[in-house]
């Protein structure tokens, strides 16, 4: 385990096992159309890749990335698109998917830019949800686990552009992030 993380919350099974059943809950919705799935960048790029690759409905893809945190552990409350999608939505199927929905303020931003450009349905999956951290009335429609205010990073999520690479998803000692 890395020296920096405190505890493993979720190990690569679990997390498997989880996209799975993800995966079969699209598929469920999607099978027949042609849905476009959006990865927010960059913390959601592990687990898009994995939930996409377990659906047995073709997908198309695309990749947005927004950045609310910068390097710290707060969200701004206004999240920048730093890099906009290729492809339009109008009149599409798209399934935007998250690493976390912590305050609630990236998701926002994504549904009214999305919708704005007249998709035609909005569909949200994150693999994390943090209800108690939420400053805005917005949640994921498939949420692959509920979590407390734990400071988690691992498959996707960062402290500081670290940690993104590990496998497994854990809590980081409160001394890195207080130092
Ligand atoms: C994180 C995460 C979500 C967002 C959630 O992104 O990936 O997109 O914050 O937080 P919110 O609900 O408070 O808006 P971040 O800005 O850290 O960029 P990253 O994905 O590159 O890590």
């Amino acid at each position: 385990m890395n020296k920096d993380i405190q505890s493993i919350v979720l190990t690569e099974e679990q997390i498997k096992e989880k996209v799975a059943q993800a995966a079969a809950w699209l598929d469920e919705r999607f099978a027949g159309k042609n849905p476009l799935f959006i990865s927010v960048l960059k913390g959601s790029v592990m687990f898009f890749c994995d939930l996409v690759r377990a659906m047995q409905t073709p997908v198309q893809m695309d990749f947005m990335t927004v950045s609310s945190y910068g390097s710290g552990s707060e969200s701004t409350g206004m999240p920048k698109i730093v890099m906009d999608l290729a492809a339009p939505v109008k009149d599409r199927d798209i399934v935007l998917v998250e690493d976390i929905v912590d305050s609630g303020h990236t998701l926002l931003r994504m549904r009214d830019l999305i919708t704005g450009r007249g998709a035609s349905s909005f569909t949200t999956v994150a693999l994390f949800d943090k209800p108690a951290r939420r400053q805005v009335d917005i949640k994921a429609d498939f949420a692959c686990f509920e979590i407390g205010d734990e400071f988690i990073v691992g498959y996707g999520l960062d402290y500081a552009q670290q940690y993104r690479t590990l496998p497994y998803v854990g809590i980081l000692k409160r001394e890195i992030y207080e130092k």
